[in-house]
C-alpha cells in the first residue's frame, strides 16, 4: 500500500443501480432529462477531447491560458501541496498547474478523482511519469457520492480541491450549492482551498457556436449518451433518431443541450425494466453549462461557507478561475 502511485476503485455492485435509478428517474419526468455524468465512457470521453480542440469551443483554450499565465501564482496564493482534482479527465491542463507546483517545491500529492476508470488509471500513470518526486492517488468515484473516499488530507500541507473546465455549471442552482458544500467539508479554515473554474457570461452568440459545431463532433457527444445507456442497460434507442440541440437561454444565463426525436419512438430499456414513448419532435435534456456572472460565483460560493479570495480570467475575459477557501 505504500505505492507512490495508486488507484482506489470503491465502485460496487449497488453502483451499477446508479445509472439504472438516474434513467428511469430522468426519463420518467413530465420533460424527460437525463443526468450528464453518464457521457463519458470511453468513446465519450475521446469525443470530449475532441470538442476540446474544436475552433469554437473557447472553454478549454481560455482556461488553459491562465494556467499558463497565471499558474505560478495561484500556486503561491494557495501554497498547493496536496491537489485534489474533480472529474479530473485527461488532466491535460491540470498538468500545466502541477509542473508549477513541482517547480515550486511544495507538491506532494496529486489526487486525480473521476467516474470514468480507465480515465484514471491512465491519467494516474501520466502523472506518476511526470512528477516522479509526488504521491498519485487516483480515486475512481462518481464526486457527487464518494468524496468520502478521498485519501484524508496530510497534516500541515495546503490542500487545493479542483473542479476545472466548466463542470460546476453542468449542475443547476439546487443541486450546484449542495456540491459544493460537500466540497467545502473537504476544506481546512486557514489552510486549504477551492480552485474552481467558471464559464463567463458574454455574447451569446460565441456561446451557442461552442455547442454547435459544424463538424458535427458536439451532436455525436450528446448523442453518445443514449449508446451509453444502450450498452449498459440493454436498451434500442436509435441514437440516428436523435437531433442535436443546444441553445442559450437568455433568462437562465446557460446553454441546454437537448436530443429532439425526429420521429415518434417506442423505446425499451430491458435492464430496468422501463418502456418509454416519444413523441416526433419530442425533446429530452441531456446537459445545462450554465455561465457566470462574478455576482452569480460570489453568491455560490457564499451559500457553501466559502469566501472567493482571488479570481484570475483569460485575456478576452472569457473563462475565469477562482480560489476560494472556507469561512471560519
Ligand atoms: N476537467 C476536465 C474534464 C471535463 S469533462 C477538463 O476541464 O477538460 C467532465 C469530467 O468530469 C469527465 O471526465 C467526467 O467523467 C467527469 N465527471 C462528470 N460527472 C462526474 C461525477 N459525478 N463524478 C465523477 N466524475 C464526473
Ligand atoms: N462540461 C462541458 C461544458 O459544459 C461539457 C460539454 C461540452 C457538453 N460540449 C457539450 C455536454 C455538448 C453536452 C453536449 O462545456
Amino acid at each position: 500500500m505504500s505505492e507512490r502511485v495508486r488507484v482506489i476503485c470503491p465502485l460496487n455492485e449497488s453502483d451499477e443501480r446508479t445509472l439504472a435509478d438516474d434513467v428511469l428517474d430522468g426519463l420518467t419526468r413530465p420533460f424527460k432529462e437525463l443526468a450528464p455524468k453518464h457521457f463519458y465512457d470511453e468513446t465519450g470521453g475521446e469525443l470530449f477531447d475532441q470538442i476540446c480542440d474544436l475552433p469554437g469551443y473557447y472553454p478549454t483554450r481560455a482556461e488553459r491560458s491562465i494556467f499558463e499565465a497565471d499558474g505560478a501564482e495561484i500556486v503561491a496564493a494557495s501554497g498547493m501541496a496536496e491537489l485534489v482534482e474533480l472529474g479530473s479527465g485527461t488532466a491535460e491542463k491540470t498538468m500545466i498547474l502541477i509542473d508549477q507546483a513541482a517547480a515550486a517545491g511544495t507538491l506532494q500529492r496529486y489526487v486525480p478523482f473521476d467516474v470514468t476508470e480507465a480515465m484514471v488509471r491512465r491519467c494516474s500513470e501520466i502523472c506518476g511519469e511526470r512528477f516522479t518526486d509526488a504521491e498519485i492517488i487516483g480515486v475512481v468515484g462518481d464526486f457527487e457520492r464518494h468524496l468520502e473516499y478521498i485519501p484524508p488530507p496530510i497534516e500541515g500541507a495546503p490542500r487545493v480541491v479542483a473542479l476545472l473546465g466548466g463542470t460546476i455549471g453542468n449542475f443547476v442552482p439546487g443541486s450546484r450549492r449542495q456540491l459544493l458544500r460537500a466540497i467545502a467539508a473537504l476544506l481546512r479554515p486557514g489552510i486549504d482551498h477551492l480552485l474552481l473554474g467558471t464559464d463567463l457570461v458574454k455574447d451569446p452568440a460565441v456561446i451557442e457556436a461552442a455547442y454547435n459545431d459544424s463538424a458535427g463532433v458536439t451532436a455525436a457527444f450528446n448523442r453518445n449518451v443514449l449508446s451509453v445507456i444502450n450498452c449498459s442497460l440493454d436498451a434500442d434507442f436509435d441514437v440516428d433518431a436523435f437531433e442535436h440541440v443546444a441553445f442559450y437561454d437568455r433568462g437562465q444565463e446557460w446553454i441546454e443541450m437537448r436530443l429532439r426525436a425526429s420521429r415518434a419512438m417506442h423505446v425499451k430499456i430491458a435492464a430496468i425494466p422501463l418502456a418509454i414513448d416519444f413523441a416526433s419532435g419530442e425533446e429530452l435534456r441531456t446537459e445545462v453549462s450554465a455561465k457566470f456572472t462574478p455576482q452569480r460565483l460570489a453568491d455560490d460560493l457564499g451559500a457553501a461557507g466559502l469566501k472567493l479570495e482571488k479570481t484570475w480570467t483569460d485575456s478576452e475575459g472569457r473563462f475565469a478561475l477562482s480560489l476560494s477557501s472556507p469561512v471560519v
